[in-house]
């Protein structure tokens, strides 16, 4: 797959797990191969599905009004998900449909090169970090294989509780400045810095 376009083509053609069957359209994600940072949602929820865009529901509401805060463009940024067609009704993807539908998005994340990984909810923050509750890792720019990494809150969690509502914001406000610094900082140069692992039995179900 040598463009992003091709990668799209592939997957709206995928019956490689089986939510192949169930969409009305695959979601391939949306934005320039020269984005500066990427976003990373869980999967297609009712309205991404009907319109095989990514975040176009009440989730993508609130993600606009993000990133008109922070000052991104949508048209400037790449949105993509962990799996790119709607589980049936909306529930949580399985690790077997995220490794079925991951060549997609690694080949995504090479083609882009962006200089920041946003992940949004925990489906994708334990694509790399697996295991770390996503209550504890947000908010903190972290490297992870050359990349850059920054994770946040899933939008939905932030429609559904205020406290988090509140947190999602405030990782947004920092979005501007942290892309500078990424952009100054050559990932071989960027500090590593590894969390301690969280035991799985303490970690929330946040998104
Ligand atoms: N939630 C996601 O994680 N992705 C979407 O595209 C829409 C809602």
């Amino acid at each position: 797959m040598d463009s992003l376009s091709e990668i799209a083509d592939r997957v709206r053609i995928c019956q490689d797990c089986p939510l192949g069957t169930g969409r009305t359209n695959a979601v391939p994600g949306e934005g320039p191969v020269d984005a500066e940072v990427m976003f990373i949602g869980e999967g297609p929820g009712f309205q991404e599905d009907r319109q095989g865009r990514p975040f176009v529901g009440p989730a993508g509401q609130f993600l606009d009004q993000l990133l008109a805060d922070a000052g991104l463009s949508r048209e400037r940024v790449f949105i993509a998900n962990m799996i790119k067609c709607r589980p049936p009704q909306n529930r949580d993807p399985v690790p077997a449909e995220m490794a079925a539908c991951s060549k997609y998005l690694n080949r995504q994340i090479e083609l882009i090169d962006p200089k920041l990984i946003v992940t949004l909810g925990r489906f994708s923050l334990g694509r790399f970090f697996p295991g770390e509750s996503i209550s504890r890792a947000r908010g903190r720019v972290r490297q992870k294989d050359g990349r850059a990494i920054y994770p946040i809150m899933h939008p939905a969690a932030g429609l559904r509780r205020e406290e988090m509502k509140a947190s999602i914001i405030q990782d947004f406000k920092a979005l501007p400045g942290l892309l500078e610094e990424a952009a100054r900082t050559p990932a071989a140069e960027a500090v590593v810095d590894e969390a301690p692992q969280e035991p799985p039995a303490k970690q929330l179900n946040l998104f």
